[in-house]
Order: structure tokens, then sequence, then C-alpha cells
């Protein structure tokens, strides 16, 4: 069972490789960062980074809008030479502030952009002042264009399965609360938590954005369920509740055909999705299921979706209960904290209440959609 994707082929190693071979031409460029851009949100997320000595920052997210140098070369295509970070010291900017902190004293910034849309910006910084001198910036404009491919490569099949999957939900009619703003919170809760525990389990910026991409199809499987069970307004029955759960089975079975549809693109990654999907409703005491294994035997991109998910279904409307407050779903999840949920993942996301009101604001609770599912997911608490 893995957690982290760490084989040499992994994003990070490529750009560290392209960064080696850039530093025989051009030794004074230490560092190398990828931010990708999320254009729902306008959110701009640090994606990866290939730093000799301290890295300034790790799991960094801004608004673009509030960063207004860089929400201008977005716009003009243009790229960004700082020769002296130093004349910036005084800038609110927290992202320059602490790349002085940490020795940088100028930089390079280039927009990429996939099918003309913003795809994120990648940064070149060195330790000496004025490093990026016409001739340099020669050299880089080939390596920046590399690193843009590569990143626009590894997170490409990620969407477009992401995309097949929203298709074949309509085309199956699957009307439940698995559409809209629950996968939209609740991928980004998943993400919260993912980022709030990278420091203690050694997770990387790429693990923490696969999470956040792979998290709303934990439930993929419900389109092989039957309307009868899936839309069912009351209560099921026994034998309805194991059709239900069959759910996680053939969500596997999706996965592992696309998978073999994607090629090699995802498949770095595929162990991220399909540990989702398998065992998202396993339990941290072992009474879960399909496999009922326990504790850390459950990869820990599971039990943190599983908490994301099931906050949200407590925090928003259902045809058969009203949205519990934050504080009443906390507690309930304190409650079975060690038991249901892995403790650390609760947490992670309780001790970030200001973020999860944010993401809340963001993306508005909706009513009124069918919403049977998770009736039989909170009986099954
Ligand atoms: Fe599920
Ligand atoms: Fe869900």
């Amino acid at each position: 069972m893995i957690g982290v994707s760490t084989d040499a082929t992994s994003v990070r190693a490529q750009l560290e490789n392209v960064h080696a071979s850039l530093r025989e031409e051009l030794p004074g460029i230490e560092r190398v960062a990828v931010a990708v851009y999320d254009d729902r949100t306008d959110m701009l997320e640090t994606f990866i980074h290939s730093t000799d000595g301290d890295a300034p920052f790790a799991l960094y997210e801004a608004k673009l809008a509030d960063v207004p140098s860089l929400a201008e070369l977005a716009r003009s295509h243009e790229e960004r030479i700082i020769g002296d970070l130093e004349a910036l010291r005084r800038s609110p900017a927290h992202h320059t502030r602490r790349l002085l902190e940490t020795g940088y004293r100028s930089s390079y910034t280039k927009p990429f952009y996939d099918h003309g849309e913003l795809f994120g910006f990648v940064f070149f910084d060195s330790q000496q002042t004025h490093y990026f001198t016409d001739t340099v910036v020669r050299h880089l404009s080939l390596y920046s264009h590399l690193i843009s491919l590569l990143i626009i490569n590894a997170l490409t099949p990620a969407s477009m399965l992401r995309s097949a999957v929203d298709i074949a939900r309509e085309m199956s009619h699957l009307r439940d609360e698995e559409t809209g703003a629950h996968l939209d919170r609740m991928s980004r809760y998943a993400r919260m938590i993912a980022r709030t525990l990278a420091d203690r389990e050694g997770l990387d910026d790429e693990f923490v954005e696969f999470v956040f991409l792979f998290a709303p199809l934990h439930d993929v499987g419900k389109i092989a369920v039957p309307d009868r069970v899936l839309l069912k307004p009351g209560r099921l029955t026994a034998a309805e509740f194991e059709i239900m759960r069959s759910h996680v089975d053939k969500g596997v079975a999706i996965i592992d055909k696309m998978a073999d549809s994607f090629g090699v693109g995802l498949a770095q990654h595929i162990d991220i999705l399909r540990n989702i999907v398998q065992f998202h409703h396993e339990s941290f005491d072992g009474s879960g299921y399909p496999a009922g294994i326990a504790g850390r035997d459950i990869p820990l991109e599971a039990r943190i979706v599983s908490v994301a998910d099931v906050f949200d279904a407590l925090t928003t409307r259902r045809p058969y209960k009203e949205a519990w407050s934050n504080e009443d779903a906390f507690a309930l999840l304190d409650d079975l904290a060690g038991k249901k949920f892995d403790a650390d993942c609760v947490e992670a996301l309780s001790s970030n209440r200001p973020w999860v009101e944010r993401i809340q604001d963001r993306f508005r609770l909706t009513h009124g959609a069918f919403e049977g599912f998770h009736e039989a997911y909170l009986e099954d608490l």
C-alpha cells in the first residue's frame, strides 16, 4: 500500500533533472519553482520546486488578484526580471520577503499557458544580484518551455480523467450530491488536511495537489449503482445497502479500466486515485469496508478524503436533515476520532476553522438536489 509517490519518474524528479542540467550551463540558478493556477478560485498554488539548500516556502497559496505583479504578467504574457530583490524588501508580498530571507537576490518569472489559458508560472531564482542577463534569459526560454510542458503533461491526464468521469456521470443521470459544490468543497478540505499534515507526514506539494484533483472521484463507482437504490428516497434495506456498498469495488474497476486507456501519463499517480476510491469507507478501528483494514494500513489519502467527505455531508442540508453547524460537525468528528476517523486528519481540519469558512464562503451551499446517498452514508457512521 503506498501513500506518497516517490518513484524516480515523478514530476519532481523530472524537474530536478532539468534543474541539474540547467545548472551545468547556468550555475547561478539555485532554485526553480512552479506554481499552478486554478481559474475557478483565482488561486495560485505552489506545485513543485527544485531547490539547493533551504526552501523559502513549500505548500504556499495566494490569490492571484492579491499579487498584482503576477496578475499583470498573466494578462500581458510577459516575463519579469527582478535584478535586485533587495529593492523590494519593503514589499508587502510574503513571497518576496521569504525569498530575501533565504538568501535570494534576483529572479526571473514566466507565466505559461495551455490553449491560451493561464496554467501557471515558472520561477527561477539566484542568490546573485542581476544574474538574469540577456544571455541567461535567452538560455532560459528553452528551459522554461520544457518545464511548462512537463507540468502540463503531468497534470492534464488527471484533469482529463476528471472530465471523462463528469461526462459519464451526466450520461448515467446520477443526480445526487456528488455533483457541484459538494465536490468543490470536499476536495478543498482534503487538500487543506493534506497540506496541514505535510511536514509531519513528509508529503510534497505534488501529493497534496493530486489528493485535491482525485478526491472528487471517491464515489465514481456510484455510476454503476442502479437508480432504484441510489435515488431511493427512504431507508435502504439490508440488501440495498449491500448494493450501495458495492460502489467501492465498482469504482476500482472503473479506475483500472480508465488508467489503461489514459496510459503512462497517469500511471505514476494512479495509486493515489485508486487508494482514495478503494479505501474511503474504511474505519480507523477496522470496522469499515470493504477490506476492514485499520489505522495506518489505510492509505493516508483515503483517511484524509473520508474526513473531508463526511464533514461536508454533515454541514450541508439534506432532504432528511438540516445543515449542522460547523461546531456540531467538529464535535461529532472529534467523538469519532480514533474510531471511524484518523484523529490527525480530524485535528488538521478542526484546527483550521477560518480556512474551512473561507472554503464554505467561496463555494456556497447548494440546495434542492436529490441527495439520497449520504443518508445511507451517515446511517452507516
Ligand atoms: Fe463512497
Ligand atoms: Fe461524497
